[in-house]
């Protein structure tokens, strides 16, 4: 098969949500589509396992979770098109970290799954804040139409006002709660109707064009006026699907479901696939590579450490940006000018893990290594290329690093660096009492980076708080500036593991008076590897 014909049909996304409103749920049916799983429950059993969090053993096991469910691979048939659908997880509980964000930046789209009753909440808006930084396209399903929720209308006013994207509504429901009849599909004009069922795709659907048509009044008695009106409403106030616009993330298609029900998630899937681009160029520092190029490349967008303490060993996931990964190739790691032989890479499959002889851009590849590699690092055959766009996030919570054995203040320094290159929680030194303060995204990898450093590297190490609650990476073309500013606030002050400063600052209010009050500096909220 050529290489446009395996690109063409491949697509690479994540899911973005909040907590508990059905994204867990939702994978699992996908699965199912895609006959990945047998039976509902599988996804589940490892979210369940996963929500155990704190102490050693239960972190460990956790880890191995996140290895096996990283990467979701399926295949998808429909009307004789073959896809291959890399479903990237996003974790969004306790686990929720960098890497959630950082996995966005290894996407080509993604999904948002918004729950009725909900509308956008937190989570939602941070992951679509990087989502933005790359212009993904979304497709928005939103989930629990059996339940009474708000109304359909508020939910996307709601999303347009909170996500600044336009929404395109591709059906609409009928009803909601106990009164939930099903959707309007409205670019197929067909009536899908809803029956409760929780492991069959199961719809009733009906072809009505005219919504004239009494057959309408038969299936939804007093409620097909309501239809009739809402409809109407809707064709006065919103614009139609331009492609043009979803693909540079300006209008997101909305679909409305049960995944629990399994209503409306075949409906999602098809135009989910019709609709999301398959890997596209990506920019590198000298120029744009396109996924057609026969020469390979990929970066690595997530490192994980190994079930095994012991070996210290790491996987390194690697997303296939052109060419043809053959097992067992030799390629070029940029950044310290080696060649590597990438021999047991490991694909992820719904399941399992196996081990992979080919694969195309967009697919994602798991690389053993004993810590040479960090994130965002590139590989290719052979051209010198440095991809950009898979940054670091400035930390939302600091814990002060304390060494219980001072004896040990250099395996501190190691283990805190080797924990940093891995992108789960950033390591910080204070300018003025070169204290160590880490940042992270999600709480649960300070209780991580404790147990790791203990078991690693032999380090007692715990926390005490720390009044700090945001970071900045600042830079100043004005050199005289940047050094008055650095005197003025050393207390705020901090070198990150790659030596870059940042300013750290007790609340949102102060930073932002900070940066009014010192237009010469540049605060970043992200950081690109060195
Ligand atoms: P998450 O991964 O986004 O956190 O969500 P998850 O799928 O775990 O779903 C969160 C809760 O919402 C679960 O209930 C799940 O069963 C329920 N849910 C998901 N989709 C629907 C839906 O379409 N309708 C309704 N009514 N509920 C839905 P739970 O009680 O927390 O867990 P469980 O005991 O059911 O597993």
């Amino acid at each position: 098969m050529s290489l446009a014909t395996e690109i063409e049909k491949r697509r690479t996304f994540g899911i973005i949500s909040h907590p508990d409103s059905g994204k867990t749920t939702l994978t699992e049916k996908l699965l199912l589509f895609g006959g990945a799983i047998q039976m509902a429950g599988a996804v589940k059993a490892r979210k369940a396992s996963r929500h155990a969090t704190s102490d050693w053993m239960k972190i460990e096991q956790e880890r191995g979770i996140s290895v096996a469910s990283s990467v979701m691979k399926f295949n998808y048939r429909l009307d004789n098109n073959d896809y291959e659908i890399n479903l990237l997880d996003t974790p969004g509980h306790q686990d929720f970290s960098e890497d959630t964000y950082r996995v966005l930046t290894a996407v080509d789209s993604a999904m948002m799954v918004i729950d009725s009753g909900k509308g956008v909440e937190a989570q939602t808006e941070k992951l679509m804040g990087v989502c933005r930084m790359r212009n993904t396209p979304i497709v928005t399903f939103i989930n629990k139409m059996d339940r009474d929720g708000l109304e359909p209308l508020d939910i996307l006013a709601d999303i347009e006002d909170k996500l600044q994207i336009e929404c395109v509504p591709m059906s609409w429901p009928i009803g909601m709660g106990k009164l939930f009849k099903g959707v309007y599909n409205l670019h197929k004009q067909e009536l899908n109707l809803f029956t409760p069922s929780q492991d069959t795709a199961h719809s009733d659907n009906v072809h009505i064009e005219d919504l004239d048509d009494p057959r309408l009044d038969e299936l939804l008695g007093a409620q097909a006026d309501e239809l009739r009106e809402h409809i109407e409403l809707l064709s006065g106030a919103s614009n139609p699907l331009d492609m043009a616009q979803f693909l540079n993330g300006g209008q997101t298609p909305v679909f409305f479901g049960s995944a629990i029900n399994n209503f409306g998630v075949k409906e999602l899937l098809d135009a989910f696939v019709e609709l999301a681009p398959p890997p596209g160029p990506r920019e590198a520092a000298e120029r744009v590579v396109e996924p057609e190029e026969t020469d390979f490349s990929a970066f690595a967008f997530k490192i994980q450490a190994n079930m095994d303490p012991a070996h210290r060993d790491r996987i390194a996931f690697f997303r296939i940006c052109s060419g043809k990964f053959e097992k067992g190739m030799s390629v070029r790691h940029h950044r310290i000018g080696k060649d590597v032989k990438l021999a047991n890479a490991t694909v992820f499959m719904a399941q399992d893990r196996a081990h992979v002889d080919e694969a195309y851009a967009g697919d994602i590849i798991g690389i053993h290594n004993h810590g040479t590699i960090r994130i965002g690092d590139t590989f290719t055959s052979r051209e010198p290329l440095k991809f950009t766009g898979i940054p670091n996030f400035a930390p939302e919570m600091f814990r002060r690093v304390r060494l219980k054995d001072p004896m040990r203040r250099k395996q501190l320094h190691k283990g805190l660096m080797q924990l940093a290159e891995e992108g789960a929680v950033q390591v910080f030194k204070t300018v003025l009492s070169g204290d160590y303060l880490l940042g992270a995204v999600g709480v649960l990898q300070f209780d991580v980076a404790v147990a790791r450093l203990k078991a690693e590297y032999n380090v007692d190490a715990d926390y005490v708080g720390t009044d700090f609650k945001l970071a900045r990476w600042i830079s100043c073309d004005n050199a005289a500036k940047l050094k008055e500013f650095e005197r003025l606030f050393s207390a705020n002050l901090a070198h990150d593991s790659e030596e870059q400063l940042a300013y750290l600052a007790p609340d949102a209010w102060k930073l932002n008076y900070t940066e009014e009050q010192w237009p010469e500096i540049s605060f970043h909220k992200t950081r690109e590897s060195l």
